[in-house]
């Protein structure tokens, strides 16, 4: 499959607004894209890079107020959501990378040879009736990616396509558009804040700031981030795990530290997540025993797993890996101040420190819904926050938070740490594990 050239893209003094808020997301954006480049999209939290994508793809919102030009010369684009499970269509792989030609009409003695060619292109050596719900989240993207491609895509959009994989599926993904680009001679445009893992793959850097697009070196995307360091352990367990079997995994035995800072890792689809809600109470476990420290459970049981639900929430805070699920309000405010009403607590302090610190404020009147990728995890931490739990459970907290975002998070998580919270956090990143692993609990 090969694709005589890549789109050329060129957006002049283009302006957009959604519909639900007062000022644009893009203001003025001219920029050119020549066929086959490979351009490196940057910019904070909210900055507009997911409505640029959008625009690019011709799937803006309708009641958004878009104004200027944006000119892509390619009949099909393929845009790869920053969502990975948002995307995946079918429940077996072959099916869901035909999916997108059988809706542009390609066809059907042609789909099923474009299909082949576009897993092997990605790299999916897998039979086409493949379970999709078995893929690992870095598989996930990649079958995406062959979806994208089987159309037949002369332009292909990434939305932070590495952001929540392990290393090694993230150096599958980068290796899978690395080959589909050079062999298909598409234009790339990628989305990413850990730019150092895709920098040598592209051309250019454009970063959107403030509603505008410029070009910058690759070199100055380098900001050195300052970071706590991980403390020394020296508490009592506040969690004790023995042979604890959960969905996931074989039975495993552990502690966690009161008052310090745990990490856990391990590879996609080791069990993290699953482990973490159990911790939380919000799943039981299969077997094994489950016990939370006595300080914690000031007369509760013994298993966290028979408590109310509002002695839960007043003692553990979390933080889930899909913040969407977690939402129940209307307006970003409202989303801070409802647990706090539920548990008779007074936090209003409190609201106004979290919407400084996770930059929150100018978005207080917003739908959670309508919010940025990062706009969300931060909110879905600061709700997590607000009732000052005395352990926090937190899957993934900084995915997709640009720099000085992930900077602000961490430091404030260590403040929380040293200042008697016990955390639990899942994640992959290395910096958040020298800052925030006094303990560290690897799974296999
Ligand atoms: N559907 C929507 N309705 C209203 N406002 C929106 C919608 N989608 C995004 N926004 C707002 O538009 C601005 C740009 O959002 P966008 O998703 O493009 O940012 P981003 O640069 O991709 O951020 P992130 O790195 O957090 O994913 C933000 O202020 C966001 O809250
Ligand atoms: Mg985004």
């Amino acid at each position: 499959m090969t694709i005589a050239t890549g789109a050329r893209v060129e957006a002049r003094r283009f302006s957009y607004r959604h519909g639900s808020r007062r000022d644009p997301a893009l203001s003025d954006v001219s920029f050119r894209i020549e066929p086959g480049e490979r351009v490196l999209l940057t910019g904070d939290s909210g900055s507009g890079k997911s409505t640029l994508l959008a625009a690019l793809a011709g799937v803006l919102d309708d009641d958004g107020e878009p104004s200027g030009s944006l000119l892509v010369d390619a009949d099909s684009t393929g845009l790869v959501l920053q969502d990975p499970d948002a995307q995946t269509v079918a429940s077996r792989i072959g099916d869901d990378v035909a999916f997108g030609c059988e809706n542009l009409g390609v066809p059907r003695e042609e789909i099923w040879p474009r299909v082949e060619a576009a897993l092997e292109m990605v790299g999916l050596d897998l039979p086409l009736d493949h379970p999709t719900r078995h893929l690992s989240g870095g598989q996930k993207q990649r079958l995406a990616l062959a979806g994208v491609i089987a159309m037949g895509a002369r332009l292909i959009l990434l939305d932070e396509p590495t952001a929540n994989l392990d290393p090694r599926g993230q150096r599958d993904v980068i290796d899978a558009v690395d080959n589909v680009v050079r062999r298909t001679g598409a234009t790339l445009i990628v989305v990413e804040h850990r730019h150092e893992l895709w920098t040598p793959l592209v051309d250019r850097v454009l970063q959107v700031s403030d509603g505008h697009v410029r070009e910058i070196a690759a070199a100055d995307l380098d900001v050195e981030v300052v970071l706590p360091e991980r403390r020394h352990v020296s508490g009592s367990a506040l969690v004790a795990a023995r042979d604890l079997l959960t969905q996931w995994g074989s039975p495993r035995s552990f502690s966690i530290p009161e008052g310090a800072s745990t990490v856990i890792t391990g590879a996609n689809g080791a069990g993290k997540s699953t482990l973490a809600l159990t911790i939380g109470g919000l799943i039981p476990p299969r077997r094994g025993q489950l016990e939370l420290s006595g300080h914690l459970r000031s007369g509760l049981q013994k298993s966290v797993h028979t408590w109310k639900s509002a002695d839960l929430a007043r003692r553990i805070g979390t933080v889930f890996q899909d913040p969407e699920h977690q939402f129940v309000s209307r307006s970003v405010r409202e989303e801070l101040e409802v647990g706090p009403r539920i548990m008779g607590i007074g936090a209003s302090e409190r609201i106004e420190e979290l919407l400084d610190r996770l930059r929150l404020r100018h978005l207080q009147q917003a739908n959670p819904f309508t919010l940025s990728g990062g706009e969300k995890r931060r909110l879905s931490v600061a709700t997590a926050l607000v009732a000052a739990p005395a352990l926090l459970i937190l899957d993934e907290p900084t995915f997709g938070q640009d720099p000085s975002t992930f900077r602000e998070l961490v430091w404030l998580l260590r403040e929380l740490s040293d200042s008697g919270t016990t955390i639990i956090s899942v994640t992959h990143d290395p910096d958040f594990i020298r800052a925030l692993g006094d303990h560290h609990l690897e799974l296999t």
